[in-house]
């Protein structure tokens, strides 16, 4: 499976007409000047899913991905989202375990329900995770993110067939929305430490999984950080929400 991609987190950001409009742009300028096609992943907010999956529908390289998801597939859960919805209006990714969802309340045990539903369901998951700017001065950056891995590293993994469909994302907190991009050099250290932790479970299949970076990506960034051997791709909130910056970022591979 190949495994560059980019994906757009539009977070808690846009209206409808304004998520429609981000996305046509988007589609329109990636199919006219876009050399090196590579997949793109688009996140916008739930009541926008169905809207921006018909919009992007035709354009072949373009997925559709949930925030989050809930862990059980339905019942009384009132403000939350199922995997067979998320389905239903066209989606085929999730993002799990984004560090700001971490600080709600989404706990190691709880996202490992939830990576499993969404698994279920075909979902792909784009499994985040990351440490905070404390967690690295302490020099905890590697113990946190095996932490955060424990499952993934564990007997109990997802057989070699659906964890390889899953994308991880590198997001070290500290670089989240503050402008403050990881060095090409820590992003690659981080990285490369992910795929090692992978191989030792699952051998020659870890060159196969997806690691994507994300954390204040921009068109100035994405080149030399796409360039390390084991980042694949980014996972962008700010600049996706311009259309023109997240094209130049798709540019970089
Ligand atoms: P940012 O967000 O690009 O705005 O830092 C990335 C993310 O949170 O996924």
């Amino acid at each position: 499976m190949a495994r560059k991609l980019l994906a757009a987190n539009w977070k808690m950001n846009l209206t409808l007409i304004e998520a429609q409009g981000l996305t046509s742009e988007i589609v329109s300028i990636y199919q006219t000047e876009i050399q090196k096609p590579i997949p793109i992943i688009l996140a916008p907010p739930f009541p926008f899913l169905h809207a921006v999956h018909h919009l992007a529908k035709d354009a072949p390289r373009f997925q559709i991905a949930a925030q989050t998801v809930h862990h059980e597939p339905k019942g009384a859960f009132t403000g939350s989202v199922s995997a067979p919805m998320l389905v239903s209006v066209g989606c085929s990714a999730v993002i799990i375990g984004h560090s700001e969802c971490r600080q709600a309340g989404d706990t190691d045990e709880l996202l490992v329900r939830k990576v499993k539903i969404a698994l279920q369901h075909k979902l792909r998951p784009i499994f985040c995770i990351g440490e905070t700017l404390t967690q690295r001065e302490n020099n905890q950056t590697f113990s946190v993110i095996e932490k955060q891995l424990s499952w993934f590293l564990s007997d109990s993994r997802p057989p070699d067939n659906e964890f390889q469909q899953i994308i991880f994302a590198y997001e070290p907190v500290w670089a989240i929305g503050t402008g403050k991009t990881a060095t090409p050099e820590q992003a690659q250290e981080v990285h490369a430490w992910i795929r090692e932790k992978f191989t030792s479970v699952l051998g020659a299949l870890a060159s196969q999984i997806t690691i994507l970076y994300g954390g204040s990506v921009t068109p100035q960034t994405a080149k030399d950080l796409f360039k390390q051997p084991d980042i694949d791709g980014g996972l962008i909130g700010g600049a996706s929400l311009k259309a023109r910056d997240f094209i130049e970022i798709a540019k970089s591979f």
